[in-house]
């Protein structure tokens, strides 16, 4: 313990003492000896991590906040991607096509697929697929990660956490790609696939992409993460022969706007 702490002594001390107090935002500056020291901490407990800038101006958007707060991410490892699947929407306001959701859990990405739809140029409706079993069987090439039923949920969860969009989705409750069908005669223009496995990964990709209307974007939330191969696959796999780039944000995920 006397040694950790003196090694976090050390990292702390070789800090430069200005740079970062020039950089960060009021909030933090007042406490600027303690975010130095956190960083030190980080360098030594979980040299592997990478902070990120405290100075960004969206970490102090209030709306955002308190989204954040009200689905209990304020400090959770996904404000990176939340903030994101914000643009992401706003690029498709002017796209017309409903919305689909395929691995919802309790509503956080849906909640701002549907707030945003309210403000598109064209009518949208919100389908949103999930077993609320929780996840399918993994396979082999999903690696050691996952259980079957893992991130299990309600229906009533989730309709709790979207009842302001009432009229503006439907659900279906089942292992994809079972109720695909019902939907085979839209359009779209904004697809969320967050279902962490291969199968259901490539599954949906398949039926949704050729649904997608020209500048319609698809996101694979679990794209690039070391604990969804399977998912990265399935991506990669259906997209080899396809005209679009992939985009790969800093933040994990992948966006494919299609052409
Ligand atoms: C990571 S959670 C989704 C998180 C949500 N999109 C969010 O951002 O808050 C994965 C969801 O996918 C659902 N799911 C996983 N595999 C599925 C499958 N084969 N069929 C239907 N739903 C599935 C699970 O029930 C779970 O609710």
């Amino acid at each position: 313990m006397k040694d950790v702490l003196a090694k976090i002594k050390k990292e702390f001390l070789k800090l430069p003492k200005e740079i970062y107090k020039h950089y960060l935002p009021d909030k933090i500056e007042n406490s600027y000896h303690q975010f130095r020291w956190l960083l030190a901490f980080g360098k030594v407990v979980c040299p592997e991590y990478r902070f990120h800038w405290p100075q960004l101006d969206w970490w102090y958007n209030q709306e955002f906040t308190d989204y954040l707060v009200r689905f209990n991410e304020e400090h959770s490892m996904n404000t990176f991607k939340r903030w994101n699947l914000l643009q992401y929407l706003k690029q498709v306001t002017t796209v017309e096509g409903d919305t689909v959701e395929c691995g919802s859990y309790t509503g956080a990405s849906s909640f701002l697929i549907l707030k945003r739809n309210l403000q598109s140029s064209y009518p949208k409706k919100h389908f949103i697929f999930d077993s609320f079993e929780g996840l399918s069987e993994p396979e082999e090439v999903d690696g050691d990660h996952w259980s079957k039923n893992d991130l299990v949920t309600t229906e009533q969860e989730l309709v709790k956490n979207i009842k302001e969009f009432e009229g503006g989705y439907k659900m279906f409750k089942g292992w994809i790609p079972t109720h695909f069908e019902k939907v085979a005669k839209k359009k779209f223009s904004f697809l969320h696939i967050d279902v962490d496995l291969y199968q259901p990964t490539f599954d949906s990709i398949v039926f949704f992409y050729p649904r997608m209307n020209s500048g319609g974007i698809i996101i694979c939330d679990d794209y690039g993460f070391s604990a969804c191969p399977g998912a990265t696959k399935a991506i990669d796999e259906f997209m080899h022969d396809k005209p679009e780039e992939l985009f790969l944000p800093a933040s994990g995920t992948c966006v494919i706007v299609k052409k």
